[in-house]
């Protein structure tokens, strides 16, 4: 018996498919940044885009700099607050460098455009996006993205680092769950 088999409504992307994009958006990268000359620090948003992070990164096939925030919005519940509060900045410097946010998902945007504002005041070369989901449906502010691993549709989503109330990250694909599971 899987734990998750009877928790889980739609699987809406498998993990086959979540490979070949993660290779994808990893070949991307290597071609946009490898010649820069410069560092490419790869910003993993905690805990969210861990798992993504750590895939992508292995996509990857150049040297980068990993380093880690730990942003909150969300409390307990599954909307957002529009407050962010950084609980764990930076280690590194940024100054000049490249900088690559990695984010689980985008949804109203709130949170992305609070951290690229907040990094560029620190005066990289350059700020961007890669995102594993983003909910188009749901965009309250506009936020450049570029590089995004799947649209999904206005709904709730678990898994690939995703959780609700801080489970079901471990579900290796990407899917909705059934009410009993909010519980
Ligand atoms: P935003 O500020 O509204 O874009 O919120 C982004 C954050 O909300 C993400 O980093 C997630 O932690 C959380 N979030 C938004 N939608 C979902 C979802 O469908 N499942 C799990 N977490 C979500
Ligand atoms: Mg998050």
């Amino acid at each position: 018996m899987n734990y998750f088999d009877d928790k889980i409504k739609d699987i809406l992307i498998s993990e086959e498919e979540i490979k070949a994009k993660v290779k994808e958006l990893g070949e991307r990268i290597t071609a946009d940044y490898k010649d820069s000359g410069r560092e490419l620090i790869v910003v993993s948003i905690l805990r969210g885009s861990l798992v993504f992070a750590a895939d992508l990164i292995r996509e990857t096939n150049m040297p980068i700099t990993l380093d880690t925030m730990v942003v909150s919005s969300y409390g307990e519940a599954t909307k957002s607050s529009g407050v962010v509060k950084i609980n764990k900045d930076l280690e590194e410097d940024i100054v000049g460098k490249d900088v690559l946010i990695v984010e689980d998902i985008v949804d109203t945007g709130l949170t992305l455009a609070y951290l690229k504002k907040n990094l560029m005041a620190r005066d990289p070369h350059s700020v961007k996006v890669c995102t594993f989901l983003e909910k188009p449906d749901r965009k309250e502010v506009e936020v450049e993205i570029e590089y995004c691993g799947f649209s999904i549709p206005d709904e709730f989503v678990v898994g690939y680092g995703l959780d609700f109330s801080q489970r079901f990250r471990n579900y290796p694909g990407v899917a909705s769950l059934k009410p009993e599971a909010y519980m």
